[in-house]
């Protein structure tokens, strides 16, 4: 038979032959190929360090319209990864990434306390204060020793005026284990324990001198089985806390240094929290600066998975990776709210850069995001044949998640959704971003991003769902079980003017547009 293979090359061949021209993701198309596979069978979940495993290979993008702690909460349940954006003080970022860290997580370790000594009146105010969702606690003397658990039926306005020692249960009559006992496997030790003491839906863990380490209630046991038989599961770290990024800029101090100081220290305090992800996120992450902050991170923090960008060629990826980076941001210009191309001039169309930086980061052993330009999820399969995973912005910033702000014109909904290198951006933060000083923002600096609204397009689940559906048709469509043979299957062909116009809905009346983004 004659050979027509050469008409839908791999990647190596395709790309090569298309130079010196940059390609984007609508002047490609990729080609079927044989399928035994069903599309729900497609397996979506990647590695993007040695301690990075997400269930989906989609990470929100760190800005300030885009990514606090709400949409990473989301985004974790569903098995990606939010980075927490740093246009805020470095104390709130903390305050952000604690939230996602302690969004209910199993094993609580440290639970809220009362002393003996409190009345039941003191405990009600102060769940009032703190918008507790509960109410029952233990109780401790002031070396952290058990003395009883203040049970939630107890903790009424009739009662207001007893002692909390007045309305425990006794030491004796609370159930604990032992620290060591649920070492190996906190989730499976508080289950069995559960089942064998029926009616019970509190256990405490304490320490060989009975000070109270931890608390375990059923409610949350159970809410992570239910976790185990779901088809999208959540990105949770080896505690079975939900995963969260945040983002971080390359600070300098006045004379024009790196600031050091204040990089580690708050890179130190995000890691208490038990960060996942940090991301030195910056519009050119080929320069001095940027290498610089890597590799001060790599060397404070050996294990922490870093992420750095954004780069567009081998080099920058080849930069990058010897810095210390473990996974690299790959996109300069393709966002939709970016005019970094139209201002500077610069920038490298999203598929081509993406090819560049997939040969290299194979050599170096790093991964790379395709961060910017996502339109639908036709998009994300185009870029998952050479990344490992996608970074959204616009895609997600109509979502209830995201924290722009809701308006309404001529009826319709819209959230806001900004750049981070536009003017009122930068003012808020982001100027380091662009190389740029705060001050700056309003003077000096050209902004590289504009202000716009993105449609209301409900929460984030159903988005969601949507676009990983798409990305597993595709798989579909080549024959790929999983991300790896995706990559292994893809071929291409280009697209030209007409073939864009025949790949969209033509010649037809729209009745009803897609429901979500993912279709548009
Ligand atoms: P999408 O297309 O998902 O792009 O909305 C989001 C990505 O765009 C980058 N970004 C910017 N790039 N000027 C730029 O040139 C900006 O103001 C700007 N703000 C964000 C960023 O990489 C983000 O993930």
């Amino acid at each position: 038979m004659e050979d027509l293979s050469a008409f839908f090359p791999e990647a190596d061949t395709f790309f090569r032959a298309n130079l010196p021209i940059g390609l984007t993701f609508d002047d490609i198309s990729l080609a079927t190929r044989f399928s035994d596979i069903l599309p729900r069978d497609a397996t979506l979940s990647v590695s993007l360090s040695p301690t990075l495993h997400l269930q989906i290979p989609i990470l929100s993008s760190d800005m300030d319209t885009v990514t606090e702690s709400a949409m990473a909460i989301r985004m974790a349940l569903n098995g990606g990864l939010g980075l927490i954006h740093y246009n805020m003080t470095d104390e709130a970022q903390i305050k952000e990434v604690a939230r996602v860290k302690n969004h209910i997580h199993g094993f609580i370790r440290e639970p809220i306390k009362v002393t003996a000594e409190q009345k039941i009146g003191e405990v009600l105010d102060r769940i009032a204060r703190k918008n507790f969702g509960f109410s029952t606690f233990p109780v401790v003397d002031e070396t952290n020793r058990l003395l009883g658990l203040l049970s939630g039926r107890c903790v009424k306005e009739r009662y207001r005026e007893h002692s909390v020692r007045e309305a425990m249960t006794p030491r004796a009559e609370v159930y604990t284990l032992p620290e060591s006992a649920i070492r190996e496997n906190p989730i499976e030790a508080a289950d069995e324990f559960f089942t064998s003491h029926i009616g019970i839906n509190k256990l405490l863990i304490v320490d060989d001198q009975d000070r109270l380490c931890g608390l375990f209630t059923l409610s949350d046991i159970e809410r992570i089985e239910d976790e185990a038989t779901r088809i999208v599961k959540p990105a949770r770290d080896d505690r079975f806390r939900l995963m969260c990024g945040a983002a971080v800029a390359s600070h300098r101090k006045p004379d024009g240094s790196l600031d050091a100081d204040r990089i580690v220290t708050h890179v130190g305090h995000l890691v208490d929290e038990g960060v996942d992800a940090v991301a030195v996120s910056t519009a050119h992450g080929f320069s001095a600066g940027v290498g610089e902050s890597v590799r001060l991170l790599r060397d404070q923090f050996p294990a922490l998975t870093l992420i750095a960008g954004n780069v567009t060629s081998a080099d920058g990826v080849a930069f990058l990776a010897e810095a210390g980076a473990n996974c690299i941001k790959i996109g300069q210009g393709p966002g939709s709210i970016c005019t970094t191309r139209v201002v500077a001039g610069v920038g490298i169309p999203q598929m081509t850069a993406l090819y560049v930086a997939s040969r290299e980061a194979a050599k170096q052993g790093v991964t790379i995001l395709a961060d910017g330009g996502i339109t639908k999820s036709g998009d994300m399969v185009k870029a998952l044949t050479l990344a490992d995973g996608l970074i959204c912005g616009g895609l997600l910033a109509g979502c209830d998640e995201a924290p722009g702000r809701i308006m309404e014109i001529n009826g319709k909904l819209y959230k806001q959704y900004r750049g981070m290198g536009s003017r009122e951006a930068m003012k808020d933060g982001s100027a380091a971003r662009y190389g740029h000083d705060k001050k700056d923002a309003t003077s000096k600096a050209a902004p590289e991003g504009i202000e716009a609204l993105k449609e209301s397009v409900g929460p984030l689940d159903s988005v969601l769902r949507e676009l990983i559906g798409g990305i597993q048709s595709g798989m579909g469509y080549l024959g790929a079980r999983d991300l790896p043979t995706l990559r292994k299957n893809a071929r291409y062909i280009r697209v030209s003017p007409a073939g864009q116009k025949e790949a969209a809905p033509h010649d037809v009346i729209t009745v009803k547009a897609s429901a979500n983004p993912a279709g548009e």
